[in-house]
């Protein structure tokens, strides 16, 4: 059974472009993986806290030397972390919100970036743990980035999941959203049939 997890960051909820995309995505996959289960992590609804120093220690801290306070802290991002090592595919909702990640999807990033759980430092460098996993990135802007300097947002993303051992990903754009009405109608349609062309590149792995 194939497992997916879909990764919502938006501060719009059920108006959200990038999560409404991710669900287009999401649906016609299962068609094709009828027997999945599919996991939504929203991590703007249920906001992910910032990383404290607090926090940290907690993380670097031996198991068995850890306080009650610190085991909760470790233990929600245990679980943050036991979605992605279940998942094999990973569709990430992403807005660009001023030139960058949302804030809490940062915050979501700083949780899942264990030394020692999701990566390895060797001698070699870092090593990521997260391996064999494909990643779908649909992202969402008002403006127009997408393969110019400025996009430094696909780069970062792109960076991230590598350093944690995914490096299988495809990015959705749909951009423009915000320039006029016919700018986006495009960019959705656009962005429609990337997600269209990429699941049936799914069916064709499935049949
Ligand atoms: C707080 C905020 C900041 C934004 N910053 C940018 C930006 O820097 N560049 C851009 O192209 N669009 C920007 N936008 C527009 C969003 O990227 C666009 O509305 C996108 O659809 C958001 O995705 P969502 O609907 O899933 O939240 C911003 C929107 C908000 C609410």
């Amino acid at each position: 059974m194939k497992t997916l997890l879909q990764v919502n960051a938006s501060l719009n909820g059920a108006a959200s472009q990038s999560s409404r995309l991710a669900d287009v995505f999401v649906a016609r996959w299962r068609e094709a993986h009828p027997q999945s289960q599919v996991t939504v992590r929203d991590v703007a609804g249920e906001a992910v806290p910032h990383l404290t120093a607090e926090r940290f220690q907690a993380f670097i801290t031996k198991p068995d030397e850890r306080t009650a306070d610190q085991r909760t802290i470790v233990a929600y991002s245990d679980t943050l972390v036991g979605e992605l090592q279940r998942a094999d595919v990973i569709v990430l909702a992403l807005p660009m919100y001023n030139f960058g990640v949302p804030s809490t999807l940062k915050a979501y990033f700083d949780h899942v970036a264990r030394a020692g759980v999701t990566f390895n430092y060797s001698a070699q460098g870092p090593v990521g743990l997260l391996t064999g996993k494909k990643a779908v990135v649909i992202a969402t802007r008002g403006g127009l980035y997408a393969g110019t300097p400025k996009d430094t947002q696909t780069a970062y993303v792109r960076d991230f999941l590598a350093f944690l051992g995914i490096a299988d990903v495809e990015f959705v754009y749909a951009e423009g959203l915000a320039i006029s009405p016919g700018t986006k109608e495009a960019a959705l349609t656009g962005a429609h049939a990337q997600i269209e062309a990429l699941t049936q590149e799914e069916w064709k792995r499935a049949a």
